[in-house]
C-alpha cells in the first residue's frame, strides 16, 4: 500500500485511457471507455489541486474502481487509511454508513460523499432507539454494533466491528468476562460470528431456556437483531450444489453477511478485501463469489488467469449510486459534505477506536 500521508501525482490523460482500455475492454465498448477515462482523468486533476483525497469501497463499479481512488479495500481497511491521510478534504465512494466513520475519525475534515442516495439495507434496519431499548432488556450487556450502522446507532454502542473482525471483537469481550453480547443489526453476521467462536445465538424476543446444547455453551450467547443485506440475502443453497456438481474444481468464496447455511457451503468466508486476497492466492483454476457483482469485475479484472463463474449479477443498488459523473459533480461543487452532531460524533467515537485498539 503507497503511504497514505504521502498523495500520488495524477496520471495522464493517455495513461489513464490506456490502462482502461486494457483493464476494460471485455466489459464495456470502446467509446464509453474513452468517455469514461476523461471524467476520470479531471477527477483526477481536481482532487490533487484541492487537496482531496479518494477512498474507494471494493464494491466500486469497474471503471470508477481502478482510475480515481488514491486508495481501495473493505470498510475497516479504508477507516484506517482516513485517519492517516494528510489531505483536507475525502471524497468517500462508498455508502453513507462508511463515510459517516470517516467523519467520525475525522472531525475537523471536509468528508464528501458523492450521492446522497447511497444507503445499505443493514444500516437502515435499526435505530438508536431501538439500540436504548435493548439495553434496558439487558443491562450490562456490552453492545457490538457491525459498523454497517447509522453515526446514532454507533453513539450508542460499546464496540464497533466489521465483516473482518467480527469474531475478534466477540472473542474479546468474552476474555474480558461477558458471557452475552449484543450484536447488531446483521442477523447472518450475528450467527455466523456466534458460529466462529462456538457459543449461541438468539433474539431478544427467545427466552433463554429456548437456547439448545450443551449447558456449559448455554452461558454464553450472541443476541442478534433482525437486519438482514438485501444483496447477501439472496444467495441460495442450490446454487452453490449446482456449481459444485458441475464444477467440482471451484473455490466457493461468500461474504458473512451471507446466511450461516450459505457460508456452511462455503470453502471461505471474509470481508471484500480477504476474498480478494484469497482469490489472488488459491491455486484453483476458478471460482464462484458470493457478494455483490462490481467487486467480481474488479476481481475477475485482477485475475485473468483463472476463471470466474458468473452464477448471478446482484449489484448492490446503493453502492450503484457512486458514480464517476457524481464524483466529479462532488468536487466541482464540494458536495455532500457529511455533517453530524458533534456529540453523536464524540460518543460514536468510542466504539470505533475501541475496535481499533484491538485489531
Ligand atoms: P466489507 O467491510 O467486507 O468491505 O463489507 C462492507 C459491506 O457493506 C459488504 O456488503
Ligand atoms: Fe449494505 Fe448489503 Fe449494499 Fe453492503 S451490499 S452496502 S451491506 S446493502
Amino acid at each position: 500500500m503507497n503511504d497514505p500521508t504521502v498523495l500520488q501525482e495524477s496520471p495522464s490523460i493517455d495513461a489513464i485511457r490506456a490502462e482502461m482500455r486494457a483493464r476494460l475492454s471485455s466489459l464495456m465498448p470502446a467509446f464509453e471507455i474513452d468517455i469514461k477515462a476523461e471524467l476520470a482523468f479531471e477527477i483526477n486533476r481536481l482532487k490533487r489541486q484541492m487537496n482531496a483525497v479518494i477512498l474507494g469501497h471494493n464494491y466500486m463499479e469497474p471503471a470508477l474502481y481502478m482510475s480515481v481512488p488514491d486508495y481501495t479495500g473493505d470498510s475497516l481497511e479504508l477507516a484506517r487509511i482516513s485517519t492517516q491521510t494528510g489531505a483536507d478534504i475525502i471524497v468517500f465512494c462508498g455508502v453513507q454508513f462508511m463515510a459517516e466513520s470517516a467523519k467520525i475519525l475525522n472531525p475537523d475534515k471536509t468528508v464528501l460523499i458523492p450521492s446522497q442516495k447511497a444507503g445499505c439495507s443493514l444500516a437502515a434496519s435499526i435505530t438508536a432507539d431501538d439500540v436504548r431499548r435493548l439495553k434496558t432488556m439487558y443491562p450490562g450487556v456490552p453492545v457490538v454494533s457491525y459498523v454497517n450502522t447509522y453515526a446514532d446507532v454507533k453513539a450508542e454502542s460499546d464496540y464497533c466491528c466489521t465483516s473482518s473482525n467480527a469474531a475478534k471483537v466477540v472473542k474479546h469481550l468474552q476474555d474480558e468476562g461477558f458471557d452475552q453480547v449484543i450484536f447488531l443489526p446483521d442477523e447472518y453476521l450475528a450467527r455466523n460470528t456466534a458460529d466462529e467462536v462456538g457459543v449461541e445465538f438468539l433474539f431478544p424476543s427467545q427466552p433463554r431456556g429456548h437456547v439448545a446444547g450443551d449447558p456449559e455453551n448455554m452461558k454464553r450467547v450472541v443476541i442478534g437483531w433482525e437486519g438482514r443485506c438485501e444483496v447477501h440475502d439472496k444467495f441460495r443453497l442450490e446454487d452453490i450444489e449446482a456449481v459444485r456438481k458441475q464444477f467440482p474444481d471451484t473455490v466457493i468464496v461468500a461474504h458473512p453477511e451471507c446466511s450461516p447455511e450459505i457460508v456452511a457451503a462455503s470453502d471461505y468466508s471474509g470481508s471484500t478485501k480477504q476474498m480478494i486476497e484469497y482469490v489472488r492466492t488459491t491455486q484453483a483454476p476458478r471460482y464462484l463469489l458470493l457478494t455483490e457483482c462490481s467487486m467480481g469485475d474488479n476481481i475477475a479484472a485482477e485475475n485473468p488467469e483463472k476463471e470466474m463463474l458468473r452464477l448471478c449479477s446482484i449489484r448492490c443498488p446503493h453502492m450503484n449510486e457512486i458514480t464517476l459523473e457524481d464524483t466529479l459533480e462532488g468536487l466541482q461543487k464540494i458536495q455532500y459534505e457529511v455533517e453530524l452532531d458533534p456529540d453523536i460524533v464524540e460518543k460514536a467515537r468510542q466504539p470505533i477506536d475501541r475496535m481499533l485498539t484491538i485489531v
